[in-house]
């Protein structure tokens, strides 16, 4: 028997693990031995070897799906939600905020501004809104995009559990992709961040992201990282999950603690906001490693924490950002977590800052192109 095997059946905190001899991260990547023990031992490295984790992902992505970012402008709609979500700053409860909803002129306007910078696509999110005249609304908003756009717009949403019904309509009114966040693969994980109210069962996320699939989506999930009672395997479950569920496109920062929620304190033994933002680079490079030919975004969280941050996540693996391209007066009212960037700006000056701070990584940006995640592709094709 190799030493591999032998360590593969070992825990890495057992009290036999150095008798059983250690796998080496590099072992781990070359090898791609990404067993839940081994993706434990990849979060938990330090130092050098963490570094080499983001070394190798940042090389395979440019081997696998080459330099290019592609932007999806994301258009934040509305920040009424039906939804609860113990962590988040726009949960239904939290009586604090003004609440908005684009005009759907300003919708148009900001995705013609999208077209015309070429950004290739837009992502439309909002609370989670289920009524006939939201569904509808969306639908006509879709065709009316790519009107203006000569086809030429792709179009992620990211507007929470729908039926199967809403989700098809949408589908055939021109979206093509669909983010649904699962924010933990441990059901009772998720059930210690959601309400136990009904209308927040793990199961019914999980039925949405496959109802998704079935349709025809190209189909993103994530997760937040550090988020309130979260294991170091909960996140290596998380990233099998990705990979069992064969996701084409991936989402995922820190949880950032929003002020006016349940969860606006961290709890005792929290992992630092800093341990969150390097914990997320981590995830983002091993899920590279582990899935190459998938779209993986660098979340605007991780740029709330570090001002760099998602440059950091485009070396490290990611090949997506989202420039925030809701027309300025709103943003401030779409406040997730604290410390949200770029809320004072206008889209225009993102676009330009984004251009400048991407050379920097030696990336080059996707300009008109839409970026489909290869994954999805190569599944299509058979
Ligand atoms: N910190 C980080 N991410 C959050 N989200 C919601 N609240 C927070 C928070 N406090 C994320 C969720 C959701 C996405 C729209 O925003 O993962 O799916
Ligand atoms: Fe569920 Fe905002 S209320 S993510």
């Amino acid at each position: 028997m190799t030493k591999i095997v032998l360590l593969n059946a070992t825990p890495q905190n057992s009290p036999n693990a150095y008798l059983w001899g250690m796998v080496t991260v590099a072992e781990i990547i070359g090898q791609k031995l990404f067993t839940r023990e081994n993706l434990i031992t990849l979060l938990q490295a330090a130092d050098e070897e963490g570094i080499l984790i983001l070394k190798k992902a940042g090389k395979l992505k440019l081997k696998r799906v080459g330099n290019k970012v592609y932007f999806r402008g994301l258009i934040e709609l509305s920040n009424v939600c039906e939804k609860d979500c113990l962590y988040c700053g726009i949960r239904n409860s939290n009586k604090k905020i003004t609440r908005y909803n684009l005009s759907d002129e300003e919708v148009l306007e900001a995705a013609s501004f999208a077209y015309r910078e070429r950004f290739g696509s837009i992502v439309v999110q909002s609370g989670e809104v289920t009524n006939e005249r939201f569904v509808s609304r969306i639908e006509q908003l879709i065709v009316q995009i790519k009107e203006l756009s000569n086809n030429q717009l792709g179009i992620t949403l990211s507007l929470g559990e729908q039926t199967e019904d809403t989700y098809r309509r949408w589908f055939e009114a021109g979206a093509h992709r669909y983010l649904l966040r699962i924010e933990s693969s441990n059901p009772e994980l998720y059930s210690r961040l959601h309400p136990s109210d009904g209308h927040h069962p793990f199961e019914q996320r999980l039925e949405a992201l496959k109802t998704l699939k079935k349709i025809g989506y190209q189909t993103g999930t994530g997760v937040m990282i550090g988020s309130p009672g979260q294991t170091f395997a909960d996140l290596a479950n998380d990233l099998l999950f990705f990979k069992t569920f064969d996701i084409d496109m991936v989402g995922m920062g820190p949880f950032i603690e929003h002020e006016d929620t349940p969860f606006g304190n961290p709890l005792r033994d929290a992992p630092t906001l800093a341990e969150r933002f390097n914990l997320s680079l981590k995830m983002v490079a091993i899920l590279r490693l582990m899935m190459p030919d998938i779209n993986i975004a660098a979340t605007t969280a991780l740029q709330a924490i570090d001002p760099l941050g998602r440059e950091k996540a485009v070396k490290a693996g990611a090949n997506i950002i989202m420039p925030n391209i809701t027309p300025g007066n709103y943003r401030n009212n779409y406040l997730l977590y604290n410390n949200k960037p770029c809320t004072d700006e206008e889209p225009e000056q993102c676009a330009g800052c984004l251009d400048a701070r991407l050379a920097l990584t030696d990336s080059e940006i996707g300009y008109g192109e839409w970026g489909d995640s290869k994954h999805f592709g190569k599944k299509v094709k058979g």
